[in-house]
């Protein structure tokens, strides 16, 4: 049975795609199986690990693997050890969806469960035993596919980025994940608070560590992810035949501890 887990927070830019496709990246390079789930109709997630243009997905999605409550035939190859259950544009209309009936196709979908945030959940239940792992990226917003994504998960990475406006989304997201708790059969647990893409320089920053360290001693992991200009071209290079991040690690440069460090503290 895998362990889900959820990567949140939302306010954008900062740094829930990147962090989800990397830490899905290295799990599988551990050898364990997983899944990347993309629950962001920007489709970031999907455009990182696929290498493909999202719109390509366009009903291929997790929009209908929900609206047929089994990923069976959406699940994309990424690597031996890791799928991808993509996102497009249209996942935007997963709200109008679950309230009207209606798909965005004009199909009549009726989803007959008790609570509309347990769709992935139950989407999910359909292959959770093929996989060690499935890690969700959720979009900026407490909306519909946030609170599924949450639903669907034992644990939540709350990612956290230093500016004033990621500070005051944390009460309102951990608000979000109690609620999430209440309703689930997972148990819905904040595992940590990352601090990621740091510009160490900054003052401001620092200062923001140190309030976020405050106010959550027991939930902030002790390491932070900087900002680093390989890590913001990931998004261009993608992980495959990465020069660049090949030479990153056989230069023992740990830049994705952070990751490994998030999992040690499930297991522990
Ligand atoms: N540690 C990092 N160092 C440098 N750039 C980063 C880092 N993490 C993310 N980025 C870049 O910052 C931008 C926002 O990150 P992203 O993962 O898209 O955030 P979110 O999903 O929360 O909106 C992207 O362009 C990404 O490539
Ligand atoms: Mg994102």
């Amino acid at each position: 049975m895998a362990i889900t887990i959820t990567m949140g927070i939302q306010k954008g830019g900062c740094g829930k795609s990147t962090t989800t496709g990397i830490l899905a990246y290295l799990l599988s390079q551990d050898g364990y199986k997983v899944l990347a789930v993309d629950m962001d109709s920007q489709g970031n997630l999907t455009e990182l690990l696929s290498k493909r243009p999202a719109n390509e997905f366009v009903e291929k999605s997790v929009l209908e693997a929900m609206q047929r409550l089994d990923p069976t035939n959406y699940l994309v190859p990424i690597y031996e050890n890791l799928d991808l259950l993509p996102a497009n544009k249209f996942l935007a209309t997963f709200p109008r969806w679950i309230y009207t009936g209606v798909t965005y196709l004009g199909e009549k979908i009726r989803y007959n469960g008790d609570n509309l945030s347990k769709i992935l959940d139950e989407t999910l239940e359909k292959v959770r035993d093929n996989y060690d792992f499935i890690v969700i990226d959720t979009p900026p917003s407490l909306s519909e596919q946030t609170t599924n994504a949450l639903c669907a998960s034992e644990y939540v990475v709350v990612l956290f980025e230093c500016s004033n406006w990621c500070y005051s989304a944390i009460p309102n997201f951990m608000d979000t994940v109690e609620g999430a708790r209440n309703v689930s059969k997972h148990g819905t647990k904040v595992i940590g608070i990352l601090r990621t893409m740091n510009d160490v320089r900054r003052s401001d920053a620092k200062a923001f560590n140190e309030m976020i360290e405050e106010d959550y001693p027991n939930e902030v992991f002790k390491t932070i992810i900087t900002r680093k200009a390989l890590i913001g071209r990931l998004s261009l290079y993608g992980f495959n035949q990465n020069a660049e991040l090949k030479q990153a690690f056989q230069a023992n440069v740990v830049i994705f501890h952070p990751c490994r460090y998030s999992i040690d503290h499930i297991f522990t």
